[in-house]
């Protein structure tokens, strides 16, 4: 089963800062899982819509200006990174799950994972695009349609996982609070692999994993290596 560090190693330091990427990578991890967003011109790590709750700036993150954010203290003295930022830090060294947390966010990660490539030594197979903006992912995989795509969900769908097919997605990711064997079997027929978020605990790993899921996020990696 794949262990993915969500938001970094978030359970250990703030989520989706240099420090809890640079934890992950410490801690060995595989794979990790960040969000961006688009504001000013620029892709930034941070997973809410306002900027309360992880720094200590006021308001909607989409709507500031670079130098407002660049401002802020996202934790512990931490800067809000950029998507670039993380990319350089990590260096091809693990999977990067790139969540598109919102509008005009697919242009951008098609143009900055090129760049990755060419610059920083990743290669396209290291990269899973994932959202629950549905529009955003498959514009996404029109313009780089060799990168594996992970189709969002926080509820269970009627169809089971019959939307990430016609998305075209390799996974389907699936809130832990939704996910069954029912949802897993018809992914696997679909030949998707299922990845499931947020999983602190090594008793609901172990359940997931009778399930047959493929791959948790978790906030605390250190529990799973
Ligand atoms: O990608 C898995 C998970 O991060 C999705 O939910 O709200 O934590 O971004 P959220
Ligand atoms: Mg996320």
């Amino acid at each position: 089963m794949q262990i993915i560090a969500h938001r970094g190693a978030s359970g250990l330091a703030p989520e989706n800062t240099l420090k809890a990427i640079r934890l992950a990578l410490e801690l060995g991890a595989g794979a990790i899982e960040l969000d961006v967003q688009q504001a000013d011109g620029e892709l930034w790590v941070f997973h809410d819509r306002r900027l309360e709750r992880c720094t200590d700036g006021h308001g909607v993150l989409t709507r500031q200006s670079r130098a407002y954010l660049e401002s802020l203290d996202a934790g512990q003295g931490e800067r809000i990174p950029t998507l670039w930022q993380v990319m350089a830090l990590i260096r091809g060294r693990c999977e990067l799950h790139i969540e598109l947390k919102g509008d005009h966010t697919a242009d951008a990660v098609a143009t900055l994972t090129r760049r990755a490539e060419a610059e920083l030594g990743f290669t396209p197979a290291q990269w899973i695009v994932s959202s629950f903006h549905h529009p955003e992912l498959a514009r996404f995989a029109l313009l780089r349609p060799e990168i594996r795509i992970g189709a969002l969900t926080a509820n269970l769908p009627l169809q089971l996982a019959r939307f990430a097919e016609r998305l075209g997605a390799w996974s389907l990711n699936c809130d832990v609070d939704f996910v069954n064997a029912e949802l897993v079997a018809d992914a696997h027929r679909r030949g998707l692999k299922v990845l499931v978020y947020t999983v602190d605990e090594v008793a609901d790993r172990d359940t997931l994993e009778a399930m047959g899921v493929d791959g948790i996020f978790t906030n605390r990696p250190d529990r799973f290596s």
